[in-house]
């Protein structure tokens, strides 16, 4: 049995998502910038798949750019959005993917900017009085935070966040890499300037993404070129992955609730049967359906013989997860996240992360060999 437990790392492909971007493939090679007909043809793809993404979010097409991916959006959003702005105090949380911590430590480095983090409680929730001290101590701020945690599973309130920037005029940046597809985000109600997509989290295909910039802010661009994204980011567009971009959130916005619901009730059964079966288990992060990421379940084991080996044990069991984040994971730095909130490095932890395509049967296969696994560190 081979199980796939690393849905926050990659998703596979939506079986709708590669049937359009194979007829694409297959029909159009028009470079959109081309004014004849097989460049309108693609010129019109493109445009489509902004619409189709932009009523999905309750926008317009005129504030979707798309991206490389959730990392170029990131540093689009934060390095455009401090520089044109002319913001000198940004506020983020050391819980949040490297592609938005190490972006800003180096405007910091580079005396941009000044860096204040938030406080974090142990689940991973943000302390947003902490937030308002911060906003009222400092000028106009740029502020990114995460909607869910990659590695925790925690959730931000992001309509809180949104009111509290409002009231200070700072710039909210939402990293929601990990949520669109997963929730419904109506931009007409939250306050974002910035929100971030990468597709292939949402069962569409890698290297490609979208930024959401709001009509309220003006940036100019992040990567110079010619003048496609209406001059706001250079480069051919990647057109079979933006069809692939496009189609992937409105498959899952077509079945969000039952695939929520099946997702939440898989997670709550693993949750169910590691209490029962495996002794000395600690969950990292919030895990109540309300505050947590339904599709991530980050879990501390206390087998520390296993230490380094848990997540090589399960992989040669047949079972992919992660520890941490996956975009760290073949180094052997420790997960900044777990760090931050105190976890115990002594301890073995791992993501699992869920995805429609799971089953029961994957989790009590899993369950199992973890229960075999730690019973023979015990021994041992
Ligand atoms: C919260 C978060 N932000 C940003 C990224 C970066 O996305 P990508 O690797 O597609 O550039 C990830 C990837 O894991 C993520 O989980």
């Amino acid at each position: 049995m081979r199980v796939y437990l690393d849905n926050a790392a990659t998703t596979p492909i939506h079986p709708e998502v590669l049937k359009e971007m194979y007829k694409v493939m297959e029909t159009n090679y028009g470079n959109p910038s081309s004014i004849h007909a097989h460049g309108r043809e693609a010129r019109s793809l493109v445009e489509k798949a902004r619409k189709t993404i932009a009523n999905l979010l309750n926008t317009s097409p005129s504030e979707i750019f798309f991206t490389s991916g959730g990392t170029e959006a990131d540093n689009t959003a934060i390095r455009r959005g401090i520089i044109d702005n002319q913001i000198k105090h940004a506020i983020s949380s050391h819980l949040e993917h490297h592609a938005v911590i190490h972006t800003l430590e180096s405007m910091e480095k580079a005396g941009v900017i000044k860096l204040s983090f938030v406080g974090t409680d142990s689940k991973g929730n943000v302390d947003y009085d902490h937030l308002e001290q911060l906003l009222k101590s400092n000028g106009r701020s740029f502020v990114s935070l995460m909607h869910a945690n990659n590695e925790l599973g925690t959730l931000s309130d992001m309509e809180r966040i949104g009111d509290i920037c409002e009231a200070y005029d700072a710039i909210y940046h939402a990293d929601t890499v990990q949520t669109i597809g997963h929730y419904k985000h109506d931009l007409k109600k939250l306050k974002t300037h910035f929100m971030v997509c990468a597709a292939h989290k949402l069962h569409g295909p890698k290297g490609v993404g979208f930024l959401n910039v709001s009509h309220r802010i003006k940036i100019k661009p992040f990567i110079y070129g010619g003048a496609q994204e209406r001059n706001m980011r250079g480069g051919t567009e990647n057109i079979y992955g933006i069809v692939g971009m496009a189609k992937a959130p409105e498959m899952s916005y077509a079945d969000m609730e039952p695939n929520h619901s099946y997702i939440q009730g898989l997670k709550t059964y693993m949750i169910d049967q590691l209490k029962e079966n495996v002794y000395g288990i600690d969950f990292n992060g919030e895990i109540g359906a309300d505050k947590s990421l339904y599709t991530v379940l980050n879990v501390s084991f206390p087998c520390s013989d296993l230490a380094d080996m848990l997540l090589f044990n399960l992989d040669i069991a047949g079972i992919s997860a992660s520890g941490g984040s996956a975009c760290s994971s073949g180094t052997d730095i420790g997960s900044h996240v777990l760090n931050a909130i105190g976890g115990d490095s002594s301890r073995p932890s791992v993501r699992f992360s869920f995805s429609k395509y799971n089953t029961k049967e994957e989790i009590d296969y899993t369950v199992a060999k973890l229960k075999e696994l730690c019973q023979v560190a015990v021994i041992a």
